[in-house]
């Protein structure tokens, strides 16, 4: 099986979602290691995506996020839970969609070039994982179809790679 997955158009979201979400499935099946499954979301996620400059995670550590695989330039290691788009996500246990993140308060800025930002949180069941956050350098580049879609991309990521908390530790 070949994984050089298309740049989708994004025109119809809900169906090139859907179609995201089956090949990431493909990708996943059969394999539970966390960080393996993690690496392979986010450079699916950052190659299919359009308008995109930064895709990965960061996961829950001793109470801080921190990074872990990620597409994109290098990025800030650490950051505490309720600080930066990330940080709040988490802390709140909801999708942030940041249409401009200048205008938000205490963003964190890893690549001068963001200008818009999402971060979904990652759950099982009660237990929060960490995030997975996207970046892109167009201004409000995410709206609720992009929250729903990669909302079920993470949901997927997490059923397929976690095992009752013991992750990436
Ligand atoms: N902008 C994020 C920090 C992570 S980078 O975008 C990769 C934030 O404010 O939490």
């Amino acid at each position: 099986m070949s994984f050089t997955s298309p740049r989708y158009e994004f025109q119809d979201k809900g169906a090139d979602y859907a179609r995201l979400a089956q090949e990431l499935a493909a990708l996943l099946a059969g394999e539970r290691d966390f960080i393996a499954n993690a690496a392979n979301t986010a450079a699916l996620i950052y190659a299919a995506l359009p308008e995109v400059n930064w895709a990965g995670f960061y996961f829950l550590k001793a109470g801080e996020l921190v990074v872990g695989p990620f597409q994109g330039r290098p990025a800030c290691v650490r950051i505490a839970l309720g600080k930066g788009v990330c940080g709040t996500a988490a802390a709140e246990r909801r999708t942030l969609v940041v249409p401009d993140v200048h205008a938000f308060p205490g963003h964190i800025a890893c690549d001068a070039a963001s200008r818009s930002e999402i971060v979904i949180p990652l759950l099982a069941g009660a237990l929060l994982l960490g995030v997975l956050d996207i970046d892109s350098p167009g201004t409000a580049r995410f709206d609720a179809a992009d929250a729903a879609g990669l909302g079920e991309l993470a949901r997927l990521f997490v059923a397929a790679s976690a095992s009752g908390g013991a992750h990436a530790a």
